[in-house]
């Protein structure tokens, strides 16, 4: 079975009682009528396998909303919703609340960081325990070579830990293979890198929409306007057709923070998102942020300025691979 990252799945109306045991125990959001079904997962899937599936919910009567990319063999003929319900089940990630109960969201255990070059390990992490909130917004703090960006690193699951674990909403993330991490990380949450990595060939407006198609939250139609949107929040939407090379480091800074948006995530985690902006567009950025956690986000934000750090609710430093505030 192909593994293929599924994220939502929306019906329409009412299923018939197969189709509602097929998806039972699963976060299927139904609404109005005439029934409709959408599946949305990862762009991989088996085009084959896809079009049997679509004429099989045709039959069905369940008018698709929108692409369905299911990773089953065969041509799909005769599929039946069990079969359909089994492979989106093994997949299925589930979405963290956006909001909900102030409990513990991200927890960080014991985490070490062992770089192995050839001049020796290199211990970036020693030992980190820290435990953050639904809805706070800490700034990261420490001098250059810290292990700030290993960290981050370790919470978005873009490295993986020597030992030690990162639970967010308790599930132990580096526990995920990675396909389900990628998934997993497609849908709760929102990197800010701090060189940005943008893909050089593809304009800012694609840049944003990326997540979103691989991701499948927001309907096709939807995606461009979307995208448009959030680099009008972070005021560059004149660049929209531009390439990244042809803009600069600090537009391309707020691209990426437009990009970390895009599929609406609970938890934005960001390195240096002002490292390269004036004072006046960092302020906006902060404010921006200050505003998605009354929303009920949670932020992390590695900072290297006081000023911008102390507008946080929560100062974490950190000094040679260990927490010395929190
Ligand atoms: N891939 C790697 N291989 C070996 N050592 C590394 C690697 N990445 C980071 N390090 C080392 O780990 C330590 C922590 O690096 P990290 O990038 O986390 O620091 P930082 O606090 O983010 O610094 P800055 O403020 O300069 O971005 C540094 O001493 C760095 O040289
Ligand atoms: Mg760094």
């Amino acid at each position: 079975m192909n593994e293929l990252p599924v994220y939502q799945i929306k019906v329409q109306g009412k299923l018939n009682e197969e189709w509602t045991q097929a998806f039972g125990g699963m976060d299927v959001i139904y609404e109005g009528a005439p029934p409709q079904i959408t599946v949305f997962t990862g762009p991989l899937a088996d085009q084959s396998a896809l079009h049997g599936v679509l004429a099989r919910v045709h039959d069905l009567d369940l008018p698709l909303l929108s692409v369905a990319r299911i990773g089953i063999g065969g041509d799909g003929a005769g599929i039946t919703p069990a079969q359909i319900a089994q492979p989106l089940r093994a997949l299925y990630t589930p979405r963290l609340a956006q909001t909900g109960s102030n409990g513990r969201l991200i927890e960080l255990r014991d985490l070490v960081k062992i770089y192995r070059t050839p001049a020796g390990d290199f211990p970036a992490l020693r030992s980190i325990n820290l435990s953050v909130s639904r809805g706070e917004f800490v700034a990261v703090v420490g001098k250059s070579g810290s292990g700030k960006t290993t960290m981050i690193n370790m919470l978005t699951g873009i490295d993986r830990p020597t030992s030690g674990a990162v639970l967010v909403d308790e599930i132990d993330i580096h526990a995920l293979n990675e396909s389900k991490m990628s998934s997993w990380r497609g849908r709760n949450l929102g990197v800010v890198f701090q060189f940005f990595q943008l893909l050089p060939t593809l304009t800012l407006i694609e840049n944003v929409t990326l997540p979103m198609d691989l991701c499948g939250a927001y309907p096709l139609r939807e995606r461009r306007a979307r995208a448009l949107r959030l680099l009008e929040l972070v005021d560059i939407a004149e660049n929209a057709d531009k390439l990244p090379s042809e803009i600069s480091g600090g537009q391309q800074q707020r691209a990426a923070i437009a990009r970390a948006l895009a599929n609406d995530p609970p938890i934005i985690a960001a390195d240096e998102p002002t490292g390269n902006l004036d004072f006046r567009t960092a302020d906006a950025i902060i404010a921006l942020f200050q505003n998605l956690v009354d929303q009920g986000k949670t932020i992390l934000m590695v900072t290297h300025d006081n000023d911008l750090a102390s507008r946080a609710s929560r100062i974490v430093e950190l000094a040679d691979g260990e927490i010395i505030r929190s």
